[in-house]
């Protein structure tokens, strides 16, 4: 990732995804990471700590990863300071747990702007980006990653609108992978399984306290644990890098094998 210039979204959360990803993206020295969240209590200390410790010029900025404005000036300021842009992860996003008989439009739409509308912008406002050319990027070129979930791969995983929300990013990165044929930008997704974060963490604590529920769960891990964010950020620099210049267009699970089966059911004997 010699010389590249990037964005992620959702780096605030002291246990996410989005700032493990940045460690991991960083490894593989790029030029310069914009760290951005809707919050930034900790990302400053993020920013330092990576631009301290590693090669990598790292830059915090608070940013709604779903403001078309917020989303514009970040990528402006890139152009204009470094004169490239060569990856975008979106990561940020929000779940929502309301009961069916309780959940409004108005949870709808908020999750489908913050879960949907970020990926479709970073489609198209990065995109533009990586296209251009200059004395430092002769090609166009460029990776864009979102962070979609294995709730949007079927029913199991989420509530009704998250599940829908995190199929629709599927699908945008297959689409906008097709869309932005010949112009050598790639468009991938990552399906996490259940990870331990922020947004997983009353939840998972909660099943802690019932071995039953835990038991269960585990049975459905074919590794028989939950994901650690730094397993999801290897996925994601190696999507954002160019080992991976021929992929695009997919949608690759990082679950410990949860999706490769049928739920469990006790017919045949084991073996
Ligand atoms: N944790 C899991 O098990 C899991 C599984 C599948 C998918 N995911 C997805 O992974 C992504 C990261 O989630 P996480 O588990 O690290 O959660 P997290 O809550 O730890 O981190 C999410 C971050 O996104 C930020 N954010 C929320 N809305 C934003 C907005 N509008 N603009 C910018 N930033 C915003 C939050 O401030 C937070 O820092 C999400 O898209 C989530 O849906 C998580």
């Amino acid at each position: 990732m010699e010389n590249f210039v990037g964005i992620i979204t959702g780096c605030n959360s002291l246990a996410g995804i989005g700032r493990a990803s940045a460690y991991s993206i960083a490894k593989r020295n790029p030029k310069i990471i914009y760290v951005t969240d809707i919050n930034d209590s900790n990302l400053f200390t993020l920013a330092k700590d990576i631009t301290k410790t590693t090669s990598v010029e790292c830059i915090p900025k608070r940013m709604d990863a779903s403001s078309d404005e917020d989303i514009q000036s970040v990528i402006a300021e890139a152009m204009k300071e470094y004169g490239r842009h060569d990856f975008y992860y979106a990561n940020a996003g929000i779940g929502n747990g309301t009961a069916l008989t309780e959940h409004t439009k108005d949870m709808f739409t908020k999750l489908m702007t913050i879960n949907c509308w970020s990926v479709f912008a970073a489609i198209k406002y990065a995109s533009a980006a990586m296209e251009q050319t200059s004395t430092q990027k002769p090609k166009s070129g460029g990776s864009i990653v979102a962070t979609a979930s294995i709730a949007g791969t079927r029913s199991g995983a989420g509530s009704i609108s998250y599940a829908a929300s995190k199929a629709a990013v599927i699908n945008l990165c297959q689409t906008g992978a097709w869309r932005l044929h010949g112009k050598n930008i790639r468009v991938n997704s990552v399906c996490p399984g259940v990870i331990e974060t922020e947004m997983t963490g009353t939840l998972l604590a909660t099943i802690a306290q019932d071995p039953e529920k835990h038991k269960l769960i585990m049975r459905h891990n074919a590794l028989e644990r939950y994901g650690k964010p730094e397993e999801i950020g290897a996925m994601v620099a190696f999507l954002a890098s160019d080992e991976a210049s021929f992929i695009t267009g997919q949608t690759i699970k990082v679950d410990g094998g949860a999706t490769a089966a049928l739920p469990y059911l006790p017919l045949f004997a084991e073996g």
